[in-house]
């Protein structure tokens, strides 16, 4: 795991756009994992800004989403579908055909969950995995003893997830309190990780499940096991790391980062 920490928040989703664009123009038939969230809006504001200005073609990538709803239909506000849709698919020059979210509204939660998996397959596994992660150390929403080896299924928020997001929800109420997401498992498959954490509020859980033991209490821990991760930081979200001195060093000396620097 390599941890990079950027200044502030706005040039740590800027240094996470750029890894995702630079891998895309590596690939251009690219499978590439998404988040949701408050922390991923900059980040696809700025791959909507590096596509317009013909920096990063979308023309044949392919995308699947960490998780969706479950009850909620494409159209809904709050779906993370309409979420995609509004802050990068309608933005870019991407075939809509080629983005992939879990269906919220699957009468079948255990189909839907393999058909989702077999489709991750098919399009022959994800490429790069961008993940946020939650307060309570949630990876997509595979919260708290979710088992690392688990793959995309129907999952029970815990209260407070369910509290956290129902402030987006009108009335709060109406916030679903189950939702797809794809699993652990499912997510140490993709090929690369590259986390996105900023603000203070995450500092705590940011030390944990980077440099506290590898725990499904805290299912961000899981990417310890991954040979292949990059994790973004502000200097909020990394406030309570312990090894920062290492971790500045590797990006001041080592060679593949010269050109990020
Ligand atoms: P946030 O969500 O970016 O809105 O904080 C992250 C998450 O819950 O995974």
């Amino acid at each position: 795991m390599e941890v990079i920490v950027r200044p502030d928040t706005a040039s740590a989703a800027e240094f996470t756009a750029r890894l995702i664009a630079d891998a895309i123009n590596e690939k251009p038939d690219f499978v590439l994992g998404l988040a949701t969230g408050g922390t991923m809006e900059p980040v696809y504001a700025d791959l909507a800004r590096m596509n317009r200005e013909g920096k990063v073609d979308f023309s044949l990538v392919r995308t699947f989403n960490l998780d969706e709803y479950i009850g909620l239909p494409p159209e809904d506000p709050q779906s993370y579908r309409y979420y995609m849709n509004y802050h990068l698919f309608d933005k870019v020059n991407i075939d809509k055909r080629n983005t992939h979210l879990p269906d919220g509204m699957a009468k079948d939660e255990a189909a839907e969950g393999e058909r989702y998996e077999e489709a991750i397959r098919l399009a022959g596994g994800i490429d790069l995995q961008l993940l946020g992660i939650g307060s309570d150390g949630h990876i997509g929403f595979n919260e708290p003893l979710s088992s690392f080896s688990s793959i995309t299924r129907a999952k029970p928020l815990t209260p407070a997830t369910w509290k956290q997001n129902s402030i987006y929800f009108n009335p709060p109420e109406a916030m679903p309190m189950r939702a797809f997401t794809m699993g652990v498992g499912t997510i140490l498959e993709s090929r690369r990780i590259v986390m996105l954490i900023t603000g203070e509020k995450k500092a705590g859980i940011t030390a944990k499940a980077i440099e506290g033991p590898l725990t499904s209490m805290v299912t961000g821990s899981a990417i310890q096991m991954h040979p292949n991760v990059v994790v973004v930081l502000d200097e909020g979200a990394a406030s309570q790391l312990t090894m920062r001195d290492y971790y500045d060093w590797i990006f001041a000396h080592e060679p593949k980062w010269a050109p990020y620097r």
